[in-house]
Parts: structure tokens; sequence; C-alpha cells
């Protein structure tokens, strides 16, 4: 097994995925933890609820470098000095630089409110991924945790749970239920990590059995 996750999370809103999984792997004390909460924005929940939480908060806003390069090479710095070895995106609305995404290949998973390849890509985010679903009059979405790839929402498929969408959904209703999915699906794809259980073969995922040692520990 490698080195303990250290993971930072990437969230521009209100970031209750971020917590989510920053909660659970605490109440499991696997060893796994969140030690930074990046935004792009200063007046994001995410960060309010990090203070609470008593992890590092961080603002980086793209808009503020005229230079790509430095940009990354901040975003980079602020990973080595909190020693992430992971990266989460909860809800994070910035293309991430491809540089960062070489770095942390295998290792940046994203959360989306649908069941990908549906409803996915650019511009799909938010309240809009559940309108698109109500309008294509889909009977099912979900959430899907996924590793990132250099385009949105195309890499490979970690764990997936569907939920149906039912007569008099709205986008509220819909968002509501798959944010609870969420809630659950993400912190279980971190200890798939955490656990060494995760192997890629092509663009599949394969999810190794929990090992021996494992289910000989006592609870
Ligand atoms: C979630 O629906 C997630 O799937 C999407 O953005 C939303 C973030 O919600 N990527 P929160 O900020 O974690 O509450």
């Amino acid at each position: 097994m490698g080195a303990p996750l250290r993971i930072a999370a990437f969230a521009s809103g209100g970031g209750s995925n971020f917590q989510a999984v920053a909660e659970a792997l605490r109440r499991e004390g696997s060893g796994a933890e969140v030690v930074l909460c990046l935004s792009n924005r200063a007046g994001a929940g995410a960060l309010a609820r990090a203070a609470e939480l008593g992890i590092a908060g961080a603002v980086v806003a793209p808009e503020a470098y005229d230079d790509g390069a430095r940009y990354c090479a901040e975003l980079l710095d602020l990973l080595e000095t909190h020693a992430a070895n992971f990266i989460i995106l909860a809800g994070y609305l910035k293309q991430i630089p491809s540089l960062v995404v070489q770095r942390y290949a295998g290792r940046m998973l994203n959360i989306h409110p649908s069941l990908l390849p549906a409803f996915g890509g650019r511009g799909m985010y938010g309240a809009h991924v559940h309108r698109a679903v109500l309008a294509y009059g889909a009977r099912w979405s979900g959430a899907t945790v996924h590793l990132v790839d250099e385009t949105y929402d195309t890499g490979p498929i970690v764990l997936q749970e569907p939920t149906p969408v039912l007569p008099d959904d709205t986008p509220e209703t819909l968002a509501a239920r798959v944010l609870e999915l969420e809630h659950r699906l993400y912190p279980e794809a971190v200890r798939l990590f955490a656990a060494d259980r995760i192997r890629l073969e092509g663009r599949c995922v394969r999810i190794l059995p929990p090992s021996a040692t494992a289910i000989s520990q006592p609870a």
C-alpha cells in the first residue's frame, strides 16, 4: 500500500461534497485526510466549511494571472506545500491546467451529477445538468465519480449510482436526490483509492476485492 492519501479538494461553490468526504475520512480514521480546500472564489461556501473543519483553505483565481504558466505554478506550489498526493474536484468550475492533470494522473477525481457519459461536458454543471435531464425526458439520472483527464467529464468511471427521475421532479428536487447519492458515493470512491483497490485497465477501472489483511483486521 502506498503513502496515506493527503487530499486537496478543489471547490467553487457550497462544498457539501468536500465536507462529506472530509468528515467520512475523519470518522473512519484510515489515515487518509483532506488537507486543503482550494477555491477560485474567496466567497465560496466550501472555504467557510473548511475553516469550521479546521482544514487549510486557499484561494487561487485563474483570472488574477495574466500568464497561465504562473497560475499553474501557483497551484502546484500550494499542492506541494500541503504535500497533497491526491485531488478531488468537488463542484470546481474552472479547467484544471494540463500540467496539474498530468502530474496527478490516476490520482484526481471528479464527481458529476448525472450518469456519464450522458449529460456531461462543457457547460453541463449544477442546475444545467438537471434541467437537461428533465428536458430530455430521461427516466434515470444519478451520480458518477470519475478520474480526471484533459477534457470535461470523459475520464474513466470509478463509481456510478442511479436514481429514478420522478414524474413531478423539478431541477431542484432532482438535484437534491442526486446530491444525497453524491455524499455517499464520493467518500466510497476515495476509500477505494485509500485502500489501493483501484486498477486502471485501458479506460476501465477495476475494483479489487478487499485485501486479506483488511479482512483479517478487527473492526
Ligand atoms: C455537485 O452536484 C457535484 O456533482 C457538481 O457540483 C455540485 C457541487 O455541490 N460537480 P457541492 O458544492 O459539493 O455542494
